[in-house]
């Protein structure tokens, strides 16, 4: 979102730090790299929201490192230049697809609640506390999982250590890079809970004013975490001087002792940071077109979700349907599946989460036959019940969808030897916590408001309650398709639970509708979670299909702005295509190492 000020050091000189000692060369002040939303060509490809981000990425390809190598790399410089999206301070989850073992793997790197977390942790007296205290606490922060979902993932896939692909960022960090109005209006929707920490505000807010478009922002307390990371492994951040550091933020909000807020502390420990560990997991699968869609398993709802919703959708012909009855049947997939997601998925080591059950194709034509092409149904839905499928029932009790917010980044790799990367990850709100671990720069997560605060409906079961340890149940939905076992598409995208319907929305946009990656992704969105209202795009409210969808009984309400995707194709004639948002959030940047031929 934002173009570098001077291209850094490293990442112009990292094609020779990552085959050699990582020696520093000459300073440079090269160009920045041109932000566009689709590119095609050989070598490998990368798209996420930021071109400094990208260009990052593409440089590790260009020196010979993996897709993993290259997906920890852009990770890092996306916790640099989307510093409200992600970090080192929040969690994620990646899904790689192995070329030599055609596998797909995942790597749940979520937060952790405390040990001590209980289903009230966001009660006081009996009652849920407002949604905003929570959101600016350090009753909200869970034990960070990027550092440690870095190191998972090179250590069984990478080729290239960790100090090497964290140095591009580093440079980032410590040289600076030019804001961009996007960078700027996020600082301003957060300028007012930022002042209320100085440590937040001297970083965020200089001079205790917003970044001026145009400027140069500069993070050396990151480039040194970085340096220190690199140094020392991002075992670093779990024990030692940085987890205290953390643990003392969140212990002892470093708030203003003028701020009128109420910030309330949380209980995380040194132990709790010791004891945090990525899971490594079965991907979700469903079958869909002839293609096998991999994604995302709880802790997650992404992988069920979707796949859910897919399987839904598999019996129709969605490619030959006028737009409004596509619109029509995307919509109450999403609807039907949500309302599973709601009562069944959360953290599968507190709950027990029927993931298989959800994705049977047996279940999905249960519930696929609540739809009618001529009447919208009503939510909230009630949830049907996939260890006993039934066609047509509904057979448990509605609940509402509980509220996420809408942030987080995605990104997508794919390297020279068909390797290819799916990773999101977030540090929850825009602006996290607010809470910037002071000496550090980096702001903690507040991924714990991802839990339900109390259960969504009286006497209605609810998986996501918080509980000691336990994950909160997520929405991201990192995914890969293959076709015979090899990859022909990547997607994912930021939004919260509104991530579900963006990558569902972008994968039948492509795949039935037949819009080439890029207009699927741009395609004005639509968004469904069991809610009686469905949000729409202005692209989409403006339309006259929202009149005829009226006519079905569908109910809207306006969202100016949902997800921000990007992927990763793999065209016919062999190459790379890399695809990122053409407008949403200031737009994408889509690279690959070799453009080749017209995208
Ligand atoms: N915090 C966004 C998600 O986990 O879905």
């Amino acid at each position: 979102m934002r173009r570098p000020a001077v291209r850094p050091l490293a990442l112009v000189a990292l094609a020779g730090a990552l085959v050699s000692t990582g020696a520093a060369a000459p300073p440079t002040t090269a160009a920045a790299p041109p932000k566009v939303p689709v590119a095609a060509g050989y070598g490998g490809a990368v798209a996420s929201v930021d071109a400094d981000a990208s260009a990052v990425g593409i440089a590790v390809l260009r020196s010979g490192g993996n897709a993993v190598d290259a997906a920890v790399a852009t990770a890092a410089a996306l916790g640099v230049t989307e510093p409200y999206s992600a970090g080192v301070g929040g969690g994620g989850y990646l899904v790689y697809y192995d070329a030599k073992s055609r596998r797909v793997h995942t790597i749940d790197g979520r937060e952790t609640a405390p040990a001590s977390a209980t289903a009230t942790l966001f009660q006081e007296n009996g009652v849920p506390i407002p949604f905003e205290e929570g959101q600016t606490s350090g009753r909200s922060v869970g034990v960070p999982g990027t550092p440690a979902t870095w190191t998972s993932a090179l250590d069984a896939w990478g080729s290239r250590p960790l100090r090497q692909l964290l140095k591009p960022a580093e440079e980032l960090a410590r040289d600076g890079f030019t804001v961009d109005a996007t960078f700027r209006s996020q600082t301003e929707l957060n300028q007012a809970r930022f002042k209320d920490f100085p440590d937040t505000a001297k970083l965020f807010l200089p001079g205790g004013a917003l970044p001026v478009v145009g400027s140069t922002f500069k993070n050396p307390d990151l480039a040194a975490t970085y340096a220190e990371l690199g140094r020392k492994g991002t075992g670093a951040l779990y024990r030692g001087p940085i987890a205290e550091d953390i643990v003392r933020a969140v212990r002892t909000p470093p708030v203003d002792p003028a701020a009128s807020r109420k910030v309330r502390s949380g209980d995380l420990t040194t132990r709790d940071l010791r004891a945090y560990e990525t899971k490594r997991q079965a991907p979700t699968q469903v079958s869909y077109r002839g293609l096998d869609v991999y994604s995302m398993a709880p802790s997650s709802s992404g992988g069920t979700t979707v796949g859910e919703a897919l399987n839904i959708l598999e019996g129709t012909d969605l490619g030959s349907l006028s737009e409004a009855q596509y619109l029509h049947r995307f919509i109450e997939a999403s609807r039907i599946s949500f309302a599973d997601r709601g009562r069944w998925v959360g953290d599968p080591a507190a709950v027990d989460v029927p993931t298989r059950q959800l994705l049977s194709q047996r279940y999905a034509d249960s519930r696929a036959c609540l739809i009618s092409p001529d009447r919208a149904l009503t939510s909230p839905l009630a949830p049907g019940d996939p260890r006993r499928p039934q066609p047509c029932a509904t057979t448990g009790r509605a609940a509402p969808t509980t509220y996420e917010g809408e942030n987080t980044t995605h990104l997508t790799v794919a390297d020279r030897w068909g390797n290819v990367v799916s990773y999101t990850l977030t540090i929850e709100s825009t602006g996290g916590s607010a809470i910037t671990v002071p000496g550090r720069g980096f702001l903690l997560n507040n991924e714990l408001t991802d839990f339900s605060f109390a259960p969504a409906a009286p006497g209605v079961p609810d998986p996501n309650l918080p509980g000691p340890g336990k994950r909160p149940r997520s929405s991201m939905s990192p995914t890969i398709v293959l076709d015979d076992g090899r990859p022909v598409l990547a997607v994912g995208s930021p939004g919260g639970a509104t991530i579900i319907t963006t990558v569902l929305q972008t994968l039948i946009g492509h795949l039935d509708r037949g819009l080439p990656l890029v207009d699927a992704i741009a395609a004005p969105r639509a968004s469904q979670r069991n809610q009686t209202t469905t949000e729409l795009e202005p692209g989409l409210w403006n339309s006259p299909v929202r009149a005829e969808l009226e006519a079905l009984g569908q109910g809207f309400r306006q969202n100016p702005e949902i997800g921000a995707a990007t992927g990763v194709q793999r065209l016919p004639d062999g190459r790379w295509l890399a695809a990122a948002e053409t407008s949403r959030r200031g737009g994408g940047s889509a690279m690959v190492v070799r453009p080749y031929g017209r995208p």
